[in-house]
């Protein structure tokens, strides 16, 4: 199945929060596990890398869609750290009630008037200027899932680079009513 398929799949079958399969589980394990999972490839293009994941930072939460929102952002910032330059992934608890979960790559900023749309569908089959480079349902997806999950997402530009993070609820697992 082509790619895009796929991703238009996936991304239209996350409708509503009935879809999502939940579970309690610590973050920093499923950060680790998608971290090894990337850490070759950043080998190769000569970028640094570390990760910053504390134990103990639970949520209950669609671990396999969580899972692909964390790696939707590391393939893209593997895609977009020049060679030579810089990824850091981080967890931290924020008040004790949201995990906060980022990634840092050195390199170009995200054009001022790309960062709304680059999280929306519809405005994907406008572009962003020429710099789009797959199918551009990477973050939409992103969005989707922390929305789902009650949670939100953003981008900021740094001095030398980018943050892309999420944020959802810490929590226990909530008797059905
Ligand atoms: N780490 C980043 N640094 C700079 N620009 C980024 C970064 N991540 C995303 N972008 C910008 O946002 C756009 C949309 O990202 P998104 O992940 O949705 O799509 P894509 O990466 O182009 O396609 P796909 O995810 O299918 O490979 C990118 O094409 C790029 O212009
Ligand atoms: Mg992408």
């Amino acid at each position: 199945m082509g790619e895009r398929l796929n991703m238009l799949l996936t991304f239209s079958k996350m409708e509503d929060a009935a879809v999502l399969s939940k579970s309690a589980f610590a973050l920093d394990g499923l950060l680790e596990d998608v971290f090894a999972e990337y850490a070759p490839r950043m080998e190769d293009r000569g970028i640094a890398f570390d990760i910053t994941a504390p134990p103990g930072v639970k949520v209950y939460a669609d671990r396999a869609r969580i899972r692909m929102a964390v790696s939707n952002y590391l393939s893209n910032a593997v895609k977009f750290t020049p060679e030579g330059g810089e990824i850091r992934l981080a967890l931290e608890a924020v008040r004790k009630r949201r995990a906060r979960v980022s990634v840092y790559n050195s390199g170009s900023h995200v054009p001022k008037e790309d960062l709304e749309r680059i999280w929306n569908y519809l405005d994907v089959s406008e572009g962003t200027g020429g710099t789009r480079t797959g199918t551009g349902l990477g973050l939409p997806i992103v969005r989707r899932i922390v929305t789902l999950h009650d949670g939100r997402c953003g981008v900021e530009n740094t001095a030398d680079g980018v943050v892309f993070w999420f944020e959802v609820p810490i929590g226990k697992e909530k008797k059905p009513s």
